[in-house]
């Protein structure tokens, strides 16, 4: 088989970093572009003297650079976006902008170049729905658009009806994933994730904060093994024009999951409450629930996530830890 060409959007952040080391070590070649907004130079340094690694510094809303950089691939996986609700609610027209015109350029040119493109979704598409387990097909759910909150779900939907449209209508071939809460070595805790930030606090001896009652309940999956299926996906031929749940379906509470950390950390730190509205700002709205039916992935690659809850949080403790 010819040397494949990947193209990584966000390629130095949390999730990309990973997903470009694996794509190394099955042999392609990978250019990543990334403007460092919120990854780090950190993430890919370790890859720079590899002769199969490029990286470019730029920002994915520069036409003339993505067409380049798209012409010289075979396929594209798309992270670049601005991430987190959190990151989102600070920073709203410029996520809007990232979220929706760097896709559309890149829609727009991979469609021209007849490149496959695997975009980044979210759960967060299902918004407030409380029919779980969320199925690919299910509706989604959003709050009223004067709640910034619900700005970065409208986007991620946006970006999937687009790419949606490029295939029917250009015949891109597109891999649609809808990742839920991933974790891991790398992660930042800067802009809410959970995970970081409760390690960071049961390390420091700083109260770990749970936000609302904490009897809210997600599933958080491995790094590891999001990217192992995302990746069985941009190889199955089958997934193209196709949408898919990446995760893991093991629910906990985040009150359970604050005391796993704490017993894990072996940590002093109490475990305090927070009003959402002390954290987010008033109005913040959020799900109890968010499980992915994870049927159609494994139907489809045979994916089925490895790693465990302690697992995980071990990953991330030694992360921090060094
Ligand atoms: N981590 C999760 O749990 C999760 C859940 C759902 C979806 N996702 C999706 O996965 C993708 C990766 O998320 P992540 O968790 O690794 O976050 P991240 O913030 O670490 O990664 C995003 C990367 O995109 C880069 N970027 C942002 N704007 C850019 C621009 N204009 N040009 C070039 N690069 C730009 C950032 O610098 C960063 O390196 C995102 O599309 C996100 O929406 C992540």
């Amino acid at each position: 088989m010819p040397e494949m060409r990947a193209l990584v959007t966000g390629g130095a952040g949390f999730i990309g970093s990973h997903l470009v080391e694996k794509l190394l070590e099955k042999g392609y070649r990978v250019h990543v572009i990334d403007d460092l907004s919120t990854g780090s130079r950190d993430n890919i340094s370790h890859l720079e003297g590899n002769s199969r690694f490029e990286c470019t510094i730029d920002t994915i809303l520069n036409p003339g650079i993505m067409e380049k950089l798209v012409a010289s691939c075979d396929i594209v996986f798309h992270l670049a976006a601005a991430v987190g609700v959190e990151y989102v609610i600070q920073n709203q027209l410029k996520s809007i902008e990232i979220n929706i015109r760097g896709s559309e350029i890149l829609f727009e040119q991979a469609g021209k170049a007849g490149k496959k493109v695997v975009l980044f979704s979210t759960s967060e598409i299902y918004g407030k729905s409380d029919v779980v387990p969320f199925n690919e097909e299910a509706d989604s759910v959003l709050g009223p658009t004067t709640l910034k909150r619900w700005s970065y779900a409208v986007t991620k939907a946006l970006d999937e009806i687009l790419a949606l449209a490029y295939h029917r209508e250009r015949d891109l071939p597109v891999v649609i994933v809808r990742v839920f809460n991933t974790c891991g070595p790398r992660q930042t805790g800067r802009y809410g994730m959970v995970m970081p930030r409760f390690v960071k606090q049961a390390l420091s001896g700083e109260p770990i904060t749970v936000f609302g009652d904490g009897e809210q309940r997600r599933c958080f999956a491995s790094v590891f093994d999001v990217v192992d299926g995302i990746l069985k996906l941009a190889e199955c031929d089958r997934a193209v024009g196709e949408i898919f749940n990446v995760g893991n379906n093991k629910e906990t509470s985040i009150l359970k999951l604050a005391g796993r950390v704490k017993e894990i950390t072996g940590s002093a730190s109490p475990i305090e409450f927070m009003d959402y509205e002390h954290a987010y700002g008033e109005g913040f709205e959020d799900m109890r629930r968010r499980v992915p039916d994870l049927r159609k992935i494994g139907e489809f690659v045979g994916y089925k996530p490895l790693t465990d809850l302690d697992g995980i949080i071990k990953s991330v403790i030694d992360f921090e830890r060094k």
